[in-house]
């Protein structure tokens, strides 16, 4: 019997590339939960540190047969990211317990600056998404380094944020979590603005919901206890593990999944905002923005009370002293 030959290589329909910079405890777990739900083809790590890349991408490349078809590769070139379709930023400073995400601007915003230009001529057509903390002072930085459309450089934002809010409401009311939608909107860190006014559990104004006995049951004190434990939860995890990875590896994945799909979901990722209606401008946060192929395209208007618009105006100031105060 003849051996089997090696097919020529492949010349059609080129396969999605997500490019992962950074191999630390979110970019592996990303990987991993990209590749687990079928969300990209081709994944490619990129990390400094050659040892932690190539065991990362060797441990998850070993389970490839029990996944859907897909790759793995991981390398210390930044070549490794050319023409990538999307490539996603998590290197940066890591949190220390305690530590809010704010002070990790500086280093993380200088590393951002080194290595982003590179990434930009290398996958010149590439959607970049920053998940790096603090993310809407990285991703204003982004935005202004590469002096691409605000589109085309977007930020993870609150779309985790807004999964643990929906996770406690459906704990509360012991609805499924599918069927509840809110939105955490603003920073993704600690002046983060739950939005009670516009959630619903199954099509029911979440505050018109009622518990056993007939009364409301997201009463203020409720609404307070749920809203804390929110901002509160990286805090916690990071208190308890020292960091936190596999949350954020699903909600990113969640949206590498609109991009390369072209799904056109709304998702709360941090864009550049200036509406004058909301009399917020010059600062990246996040709203509900409907993400596709083309990246974070369009900004909804969400309902909120007058005291929620003042919150965001004030997480708005928050995230753009935090950037001037870099020279951003
Ligand atoms: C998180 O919220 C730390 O930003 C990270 O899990």
């Amino acid at each position: 019997m003849s051996a089997p030959t090696v097919p020529p290589p492949y010349t059609g329909r080129p396969v999605s590339t997500v490019a992962i910079v950074g191999a630390g405890s979110v970019g592996a777990t990303l990987a991993y939960a990209a590749l687990v739900r079928g969300a990209a083809r081709r994944v490619v790590l990129y990390d400094i540190n050659k040892a932690k890349v190539t065991a990362e991408a060797a441990d998850i490349g070993h389970g490839i047969e029990f996944i859907s078809q897909a790759t793995i590769e991981g390398s210390d070139d930044i070549e490794i990211c050319r023409d990538a379709d999307l490539v996603v930023f998590t290197a940066g400073a890591k949190q220390d317990p305690g530590q809010p995400r704010m002070e990790l601007a500086a280093k993380t915003v200088g590393l951002v600056k080194k290595v982003l230009p590179t990434l930009v001529d290398i996958a010149p057509n590439a959607i970049h998404m920053m998940v790096t903390n603090p993310v809407d002072v990285v991703t204003y930085a982004a935005q202004k380094i590469t002096g691409l459309p605000s589109s085309q450089v977007f930020g993870s934002g609150t779309v985790l944020d807004s999964s643990r809010l929906r996770f406690e409401i459906s704990k509360e009311c012991g609805v499924a979590v599918q069927n509840v939608h809110a939105y955490v909107l603003g920073e993704h860190g600690d002046s983060e603005v739950p939005v009670w006014s516009s959630a619903s559990i199954g099509g029911v104004p979440l505050l018109d919901w009622r518990g056993p006995g007939g009364s409301p049951l997201f009463t203020e004190e409720v609404r307070s206890r749920i809203g804390h434990d929110v901002v509160h939860a990286a805090y916690k995890i990071i208190e308890g593990k020292g960091a936190t990875n596999y949350a954020v590896g699903l909600a990113v994945t969640r949206i590498i999944e609109a991009v390369l799909r072209n799904e056109h979901r709304v998702l709360p990722v941090s864009t550049r905002v200036d509406d004058e209606f909301l009399g917020i401008s010059d600062v990246c946060l996040s709203m509900p923005t409907i993400v596709d192929a083309r990246g974070a395209r369009e900004r909804l208007g969400v309902p909120m009370s007058q005291h929620e618009l003042t919150l965001l105006r004030e997480s708005a100031t928050h995230i753009r002293d935090a950037a001037r105060s870099l020279g951003f």
